[in-house]
């Protein structure tokens, strides 16, 4: 097994940071390939928490190649304060272990403000979007006007496209959203300093990942957001704007898809979401306080609270099939501890009547009535649990249960915070 795809099985959050920093360890390449700065993926290292939006978590071990693919949007802004930030730290000493696709698209000022301008003209009817100009830039890609990364590597090409760019979506922004317009000196400003301390890093990293395949390197994808907010496989329109499935991995990054060896999933031992849309299991009672409290869940780009609700079969299985997940991670097992009894959610009904599948309609998936297992909890702290036979009986029962379930092995549960606090049952690669 040389290359592994790592993805959420839920509505983004699931912990993959620390999972995809421990396979990592395994890893000679980490990839990033959709999604852009509305990821956050939470590290904890010596205690020490990081935040990281756009940069591959690989690069905070040293001598793993990153990769930022042509599928990810990136904002020059967000790249090079992160790049700062991890050199400031001591993580980013040698330039040449990150690259960047020449083909990834840019975010622009003026997406960040039509983002939000279109967020506020919605009303009750908003999404929920991080506000960092994601939608825009890929809709922008789609309709072939949106400036790539490479273009920073030829200034006057940028500067020329900008200009028009700026121009345009000014009109929008006044005439239609009524908001400010971009001032277009003061991003030509910006985009000519970006040009200057990132044009270094793009490359043509399609090429040169096929190459570090054949060589037989091991490649860690590391997906961002979650199954639930693919753009057309989740809970539209309360979904992100790129595909967070396992077969975007090979087109976000420019490698053919049968080079693909392993996809893993990572699910959280409960269910969260952030931002508006359906969400059968949330619950809004105490015991949903609790989970929030208990597990920190308060979103790491927007610090927003996520909501909170029980593990949910449909939705998982849901996501088995459309990621053909191999393998299985279950995170923030320790959250769980002291709640007895747990509830699982097992099939979905839909006016009074069994429903197949996870429904297309977030209007119907507002109204299901989710059907409950209940599973006996467990008190014990498992903070300390190194292996699967420390857990506590019935603890090993709700993970069994979920694997059988879903018809997918497990290879490692987290129960802590701390990069060390993770139990193994395979090896990622
Ligand atoms: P956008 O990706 O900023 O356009 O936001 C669209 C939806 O996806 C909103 O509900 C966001 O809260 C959600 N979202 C985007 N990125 C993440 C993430 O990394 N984790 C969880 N939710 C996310």
């Amino acid at each position: 097994m040389s290359v592994v795809v790592l993805i959420g099985c839920q509505w983004g959050d699931e912990g993959k940071g620390k999972v995809v920093d421990y396979f990592a360890r395994k890893a000679d390449v980490v990839v990033r390939f959709q999604g852009g700065n509305n990821a956050g993926h939470t590290l904890v290292v010596a205690g020490e928490q990081l935040i990281l939006h756009l940069v591959p978590s690989g690069i905070l071990h040293p001598n793993k190649l990153c990769i930022i693919g042509n599928g990810v949007v990136i904002d020059p802004e967000v790249l090079l304060e992160e790049i700062e930030l991890l050199k400031a730290k001591g993580h980013l000493t040698d330039d040449s272990r990150l690259k960047i696709s020449d083909r990834a698209h840019l975010i622009l000022p003026y997406h960040r403000a039509l983002d939000l301008a279109a967020e506020n003209k919605k009303g009750s009817a908003k999404i929920g979007t991080t506000g960092r100009g994601i939608g825009p830039s890929y809709s922008d890609k789609a309709s072939r006007s949106g400036l790539r990364f490479g273009l920073l590597k030829n200034p006057d090409l940028l500067k020329d496209k900008l200009e028009k760019a700026i121009e345009e979506k000014n009109q929008y922004l006044t005439k239609i959203f009524k908001a400010e317009p971009i001032d277009p000196e003061k991003a030509q400003k910006k985009f000519n300093a970006y040009s200057k301390k990132l044009s270094g890093y793009a490359e043509n990293t399609g090429l040169l990942l096929s190459r570090l395949v054949k060589e037989g390197k091991k490649v860690l994808f590391e997906g961002a957001q979650g199954t639930m907010l693919d753009l057309d496989h989740g809970t539209y329109p309360f979904v992100t704007s790129s595909n967070t499935v396992s077969a975007n991995a090979a087109i976000g990054s420019g490698i053919g898809p049968k080079l693909i060896d392993r996809i893993v999933g990572v699910s959280k031992a409960y269910t969260t979401r952030v931002g508006a849309g359906p969400f059968p299991t949330e619950l809004k009672d105490e015991l949903g306080e609790k989970l929030r409290e208990r597990g920190g869940e308060y979103g790491a780009t927007t610090g927003r609270p996520r909501r909170c609700g029980w593990i949910d079969m449909v939705q998982l299985k849901y996501a088995v099939r459309l990621n053909s997940l191999t393998d299985l991670v279950v995170t923030k097992l320790d959250v769980l501890s002291g709640i007895d009894p747990l509830k699982v959610c097992v099939g979905y009904k839909y006016k009074g009547e069994p429903l197949e599948d996870f429904p297309a309609e977030a209007e119907v998936l507002e109204e299901v009535e989710p059907v409950y297992k209940e599973l006996k909890g467990w008190k014990e702290d498992i903070n300390g649990a190194k292996e699967f036979k420390d857990l506590p009986f019935t603890a090993r029962d709700y993970l069994k249960f979920i694997q059988d379930e879903l018809a997918v092995p497990l290879l490692a549960v987290s129960v802590g915070k701390e990069r060390e606090q993770i139990i193994t049952l395979g090896e990622p690669f």
